[in-house]
């Protein structure tokens, strides 16, 4: 395992657009990736992409101004085409107000490849997906840091909160801390090139509102003190490439005991997990999905195996993926 650093970007300097605002294509195909949000001790601080899932954005140049969605599929018709309500179309129009192309016509088909309400960030991809098609179509070379407002905007609409945790791996792609809301401050951590990540979406629905209602407001010292070393103890594992380290800080005592409630045999899953050779296991986001880190493929895909085998024996449909960790965020695919 090398000791060298990937590259780091603090706190990007949020960049006016100085692009010509003339569009540079017809049309874009953008895929965004899933994301692991909190990352089991980082609450709202913490996320990191994955390989797959992610969500499919087809943008094409139309000649009428404003927004229009023809087509969203994969979402069993739950999610909205009205492009005021749909988290997709309001972010790429706060960016279009952003660089002052109001005019500008566009038509959006949204493929979902992914659950909603999955604790993958499901909502994230798609706003990714939409901001990095617009950001291509506008030739906007900059950061895409310089797009996270804009997905925070998708993110609030879609919870009733706008945090980050999800949406900043998704664009930018790695392991991601949020140091600050106010002011808004991301950093981009580095891993372990040989970290995998197995994921278990159990079929159950967990929307992250509810989710968020049943976390305690308060909290005491003695838990905030084991989480704070949990989390400095998990940062300094990602640095220092330490995979041990990196599963004992992977312990949360502050929302994992509430929302390990809304998640079927969560505890049970876990034992299974961490006795075949799981590092760390927990709730990936909201829930109800869960991951758990490990040292090689081989033993994700066992992992995901055994408890996707548990879960039929509770009659509960599951999805698996397995990946190492995106460093990639979005791209265009067509
Ligand atoms: N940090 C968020 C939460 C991620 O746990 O509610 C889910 O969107």
């Amino acid at each position: 395992m090398s000791n060298e650093l990937q590259e780091i970007d603090t706190n990007s300097a949020f960049t006016p657009f100085r692009g010509t605002g003339g569009l540079t294509a017809d049309s874009v195909h953008v895929f965004a990736p899933a994301t692991v949000a909190n990352v089991v001790c980082g609450f709202d601080v913490l996320g990191f992409a994955v390989n797959e899932p992610g969500d499919e954005v087809v943008m094409r140049v139309t000649d009428k101004p404003g927004i229009t969605i023809s087509k969203i599929t994969g979402d069993d018709g739950r999610l909205p085409l009205d492009p005021a309500k749909n988290t997709v179309s309001v972010s790429v129009q706060h960016y279009l107000d952003s660089i002052g192309r109001a005019d500008i016509g566009l038509d959006i088909e949204l493929h979902k490849k992914m659950p909603i309400g999955s604790g993958l960030g499901s909502s994230s991809a798609s706003t990714v997906a939409g901001l990095y098609a617009i950001k291509t179509l506008m030739g906007d070379d900059r950061d895409p840091i310089n797009l996270l407002p804009f997905a925070m905007k998708g993110e609030e609409m879609a919870c009733g909160h706008g945090h980050a945790d999800n949406v900043a791996p998704a664009l930018l792609g790695g392991f991601v801390l949020i140091r600050s809301y106010e002011p808004l401050d991301v950093v981009r951590l580095p891993h372990p090139k040989d970290l995998w990540c197995a994921v278990v979406f159990p079929d159950v629905d967990v929307p992250t509102r509810e989710a968020r209602q049943i976390i305690r407001n308060k909290i005491n010292m003695k838990d905030a003190v084991t989480q704070w070393g949990n989390i400095a103890g998990l940062v300094s594992g990602l640095f220092m490439q330490d995979i041990d380290l990196i599963g004992r800080s992977m312990k949360d005592v502050l929302v994992e005991p509430v929302r390990s409630m809304l998640i079927p045999d969560f505890y049970k899953m876990r034992e299974i997990a961490m006795s075949s050779g799981a590092v760390s296991f927990g709730i990936s986001g909201s829930g109800p999905s869960v991951f758990a880190f490990t040292r090689d493929e081989t033993t994700a895909q066992t992992i995901t195996q055994k408890l996707q085998q548990h879960l039929t024996g509770l009659k509960i449909g599951s999805n698996t993926y397995v990946s190492t960790i995106n460093d990639a965020g979005p791209r265009v695919i067509g």
